[in-house]
């Protein structure tokens, strides 16, 4: 099933979340062994690869933002009440804020620092404001604190996941896995 159902998340939604889990986990070692890595050819690369997967996620993001819009979302399992079920909407809707903040604080980052570079070394990215070194200093804050809500929030986000299957033994973790398409109501 392509489309999300009232039952369960559909094969595109399910793709994006966990495409999008594995590069974002990659993406916080990238940027922490990029930024300790001595001055060489090799930071260079490791950056390279860090703002260009960055910015592919910055497309992701868009495009998972649009697909929940225009498709339905699986209902809550009755078991979960209407705090926990708001409190979730909270949690995801930071995530997504994370998901935006993240790649577009490291581009003010590279813009402010007048640092060109080519996506995945081939086309050169512009620029989005001029070089300017005290803009640079505070959006190299944000990106690093937003670094850190991020990988709290997704402790969080993977602890509850991890609740609602082993304590609350219901449906929630199984109807995002891969491999589920016939979900079960608990
Ligand atoms: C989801 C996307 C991203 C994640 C999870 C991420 C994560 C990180 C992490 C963990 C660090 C090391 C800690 C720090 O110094 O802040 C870092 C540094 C950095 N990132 Fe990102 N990043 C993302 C997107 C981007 C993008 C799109 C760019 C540029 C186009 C970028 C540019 C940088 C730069 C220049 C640094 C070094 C900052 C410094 O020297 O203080 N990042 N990033
Ligand atoms: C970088 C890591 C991750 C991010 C950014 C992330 C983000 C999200 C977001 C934004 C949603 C809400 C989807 C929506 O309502 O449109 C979601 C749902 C979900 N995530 Fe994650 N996720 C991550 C990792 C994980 C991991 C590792 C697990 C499993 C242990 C997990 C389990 C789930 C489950 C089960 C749902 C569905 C919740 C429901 O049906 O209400 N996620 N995730």
């Amino acid at each position: 099933m392509i489309f999300n159902t009232e039952q369960s998340w559909g094969a595109v939604a399910k793709a994006l979340h966990w495409i999008m889990a594995i590069l974002i986990l990659t993406m916080f070692v990238l940027g922490w062994v990029a930024v300790t890595y001595p001055l060489s050819p090799t930071k260079l690369d490791l950056f390279i690869w860090h703002k260009s997967i960055g910015l592919s996620l910055l497309g992701l993001v868009c495009v998972r933002v649009i697909w929940r819009m225009v498709n339905t979302t699986p209902t809550p399992p009755a078991v979960v009440s209407p705090l926990e079920h708001t409190l979730a909407r909270l949690g995801h809707a930071t995530l997504y804020l994370l998901m935006i903040l993240m790649p577009l604080s490291g581009y003010v980052i590279n813009s402010t620092a007048g640092f060109g570079f080519r996506f995945f070394g081939w086309v050169r990215v512009p620029n989005l404001i001029p070089a300017n070194k005290a803009w640079q200093d505070i959006a190299e804050t944000v990106h690093f604190v937003l670094f850190i809500v991020f990988v709290a929030v997704i402790v969080i986000h993977i602890a509850a996941a991890l609740r609602h299957h082993f304590v609350r033994n219901n449906n929630v973790l199984t109807r995002m896995l891969p491999s589920s398409s016939i979900p079960h109501e608990k």
